[in-house]
């Protein structure tokens, strides 16, 4: 149960800043039947190792099976909608319009798909591809040879799903767009990320504007937090920005 008072004291940010941020993390999906990757019994990292399954050297070692993870994860991801908390955060934006960066690091795109824009996706998209290896003239996406994955038949570059692995760069002109906005808003709520991977989770550390986590569980984040609402984001979401 939020308490009331804290609930009005967001609101009274909310009104008050042209300048927001929301940084979200896989539990804004959690509603909409998504797993999480950090939740004790439910979260996909508690089934599975993400060395196996999240890194470049883990996809060169064994490709199919780590194509086949990515095909089980986007057939779930596409049976699934966006929730009462990505749609509340996309009204507001279109109510507000130039008040709201989004900025996340899922790769469900069930953001967009509630209607936000500009969303700053800093771990990618899974249902993009792209090559491994740097394409040569005879890599030819759209003529892909059918396998899992898809690879070119005339040099062998495979595909791979276009999200960020441990290890890897994230996509600069996301964190650079990210990280400006976080130095500049008056007002950043951190939703349902665990706050365990950097740089995203060093966002909520490098704005000066005040740190609202939405939140049911601790986070480690919550030291730098001004307010924490122990609540599920399609609840508390709405009750935020779609309330007067
Ligand atoms: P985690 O799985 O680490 O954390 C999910 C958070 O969501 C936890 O703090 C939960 O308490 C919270 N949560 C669960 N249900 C919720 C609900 N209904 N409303 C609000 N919060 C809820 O996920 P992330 O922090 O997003 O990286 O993980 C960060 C990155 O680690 C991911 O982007 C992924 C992963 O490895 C890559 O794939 C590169």
């Amino acid at each position: 149960m939020i308490d009331e008072s804290s609930l009005r004291a967001v609101r009274g940010h909310l009104r008050a800043t042209s300048r927001i941020v929301v940084l979200t993390g896989a539990g804004i999906s959690a509603e909409s039947g998504v797993p999480t990757f950090r939740d004790a019994q439910t979260g996909l990292w508690a089934k599975f190792d993400p060395q196996q399954l999240a890194t470049e050297e883990a996809f060169r070692a064994n490709p199919r099976m780590v194509w086949d993870w990515y095909v089980f994860r986007r057939e779930l991801i596409g049976k699934v909608s966006p929730n009462a908390g990505h749609r509340a955060l996309a009204e507001f934006a279109s109510r507000h319009p130039g008040r709201l960066t989004l900025v996340t690091q899922n790769v469900d795109g069930l953001h967009q798909k509630a209607g936000s824009e500009g969303v700053l996706a800093l771990h990618g998209n899974i249902f993009d591809d792209q090559w491994l290896d740097t394409p040569k003239p005879c890599c030819n996406a759209d003529a892909a040879a059918a396998g899992s994955p898809p690879y070119c038949d005339r040099c062998g570059n495979l595909m791979r799903p276009g999200v960020v692995w441990f290890g890897e760069a994230l996509p600069m002109r996301a964190l650079d767009a990210a990280q400006v906005a976080a130095r500049a808003c008056d007002l950043m709520l951190v939703v349902g990320t665990s706050g365990a991977v950097y740089p995203a989770a060093g966002l909520a550390r490098t704005t000066a504007g005040q740190v609202v986590i939405i939140n049911p569980e601790p986070t480690e984040l919550d030291d730098a937090a001004d307010i924490v609402l122990r609540g599920k984001a399609a609840q508390v979401l709405p009750q935020l920005l779609l309330e007067e």
